[in-house]
C-alpha cells in the first residue's frame, strides 16, 4: 500500500477571485500551482500507479498544461477529475507521458559501432547472449539489435528481451507490421531488403522470424525488479526525463543487471557522471559504458 503524505489538499480552483490574482503577495500563485501539482502527482501514482515525481519537473508540467487545455481543466485537480471519469482521457495521458519517439538503428553511427565492435566482442566470450532493450517503446530497438544478431553466421538463440512502462505502444511492436518510412530511414539496405517488406502506402512489415526473436514485457524501469545477467543493456532516450535522483537509482540498477564485462547503450543525451561508484567505465565510445570485468 502506498503512504499518503500529509500535505494539505489543493482546492479546485486557486483560492481567490481571478480579477484579483494581480494583487496576490508575490508568489501565492506559484506556491499554490506547486502544491496543486505535488497534489496531482501523489493521487497519479495512488490511482494508476504512475510516478511523475520521478519525471522531470518543468518539463512534464509544460507538457501537461497542452493535455489539460484539451481537456478545459484549468487547474491540475480539475484535470485529476476528468481522468478519474474519462477512461478515453485516461488512455491519452498514458500515451503522452510516455513519449514513444523512435526509429531503427535510431543515430546510425552508434548501432555500426554496436554491430562492429560490441557485439563480436561479447560473441567472442558467450554464442547464446542476454540483451535487454529497456523503454523499447514500438520495437524499433530491439528488432534493430534482432537484425543485427540475425547478421552473424549460425544465428544461436539469443535471449532478446525488450520492455515498455506503456502497454499500448507494446502491442504496436508486437504486431510489428505497420512501420512508415521515417521509421526504417536508417535502416542498412540489406536489413530492409532481408527482413521486410512493403505493405502499400509507405509502409513496412517485419519478418514473422525476426519478430518471434524478441520477448516483449510490460515493465516500469521506476517500480519493477530488473532480470540480471545480462550481457547488454539498451536504455535509450528513456532516463533523459527522469529526474537526477531517478536516474541514479536506475543506472546503479542497470549496472547490477549486468553481467562483469557487459556493456550499457544509452541516449546521445543521458550520461553518467560518478560510474566507478557503481562499477560502470565510459568507453571511448560516447553512450557506451563498460561493467567492470
Ligand atoms: C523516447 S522513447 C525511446 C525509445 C527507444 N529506446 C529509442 O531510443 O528509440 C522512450 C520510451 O520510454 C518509455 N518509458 C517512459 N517511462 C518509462 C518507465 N518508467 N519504465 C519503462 N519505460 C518507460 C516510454 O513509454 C517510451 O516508449
Amino acid at each position: 500500500m502506498i503512504a499518503r503524505t500529509a500535505e494539505p489538499a489543493a482546492p479546485a480552483q486557486p483560492p481567490w477571485p481571478r480579477s484579483t490574482a494581480g494583487a496576490l503577495p508575490a508568489g501565492s500563485a506559484e506556491r499554490w500551482r506547486d502544491l496543486d501539482y505535488t497534489n496531482f502527482k501523489r493521487r497519479v501514482l495512488e490511482r494508476f500507479a504512475i510516478d511523475l515525481a520521478s519525471y522531470k519537473s518543468p518539463q512534464m508540467r509544460r507538457r501537461l498544461r497542452l493535455l489539460m487545455e484539451r481537456s478545459q481543466a484549468r487547474t491540475f485537480t480539475e484535470y485529476f477529475r476528468v481522468l478519474e471519469r474519462r477512461p478515453d482521457k485516461q488512455q491519452e495521458f498514458q500515451a503522452f507521458f510516455t513519449i514513444n519517439v523512435s526509429e531503427f538503428f535510431r543515430n546510425p553511427r552508434k548501432f555500426r559501432y554496436l554491430g562492429e565492435h560490441v557485439l563480436p566482442e561479447l560473441l567472442a566470450r558467450r554464442s547464446a547472449l542476454r540483451i535487454w532493450s529497456a523503454g523499447c517503446s514500438y520495437g524499433a530497438e530491439p528488432y534493430s539489435l534482432a537484425c543485427l544478431l540475425g547478421a552473424h553466421p549460425g544465428e544461436p538463440r539469443h535471449y532478446l528481451l525488450a520492455t515498455d512502462v506503456d502497454e499500448r505502444i507494446l502491442e504496436r511492436a508486437r504486431a510489428a507490421a505497420d512501420y512508415t518510412e521515417q521509421d526504417i530511414r536508417a535502416l542498412p539496405p540489406e536489413s530492409l531488403e532481408r527482413w521486410f517488406k512493403p505493405t502499400g502506402s509507405g509502409r513496412w512489415a517485419l519478418d514473422p522470424a525476426l519478430r518471434s526473436r524478441v520477448t516483449f514485457r510490460v515493465h516500469d524501469l521506476l517500480r519493477d525488479s530488473f532480470e540480471g545477467d545480462f550481457d547488454l543493456i539498451l536504455c535509450r532516450n528513456v532516463a533523459i526525463y527522469f529526474t537526477s535522483d531517478a536516474q541514479r537509482k536506475l543506472f546503479q540498477r542497470l549496472s547490477d543487471a549486468l553481467r562483469p564485462g557487459g556493456y550499457l547503450f544509452l541516449g546521445p543525451s543521458e550520461f553518467i557522471r560518478e560510474g566507478a561508484d557503481i562499477r560502470l567505465s565510459e568507453t571511448t565510445t560516447p553512450s557506451f559504458y563498460r561493467k567492470e570485468p
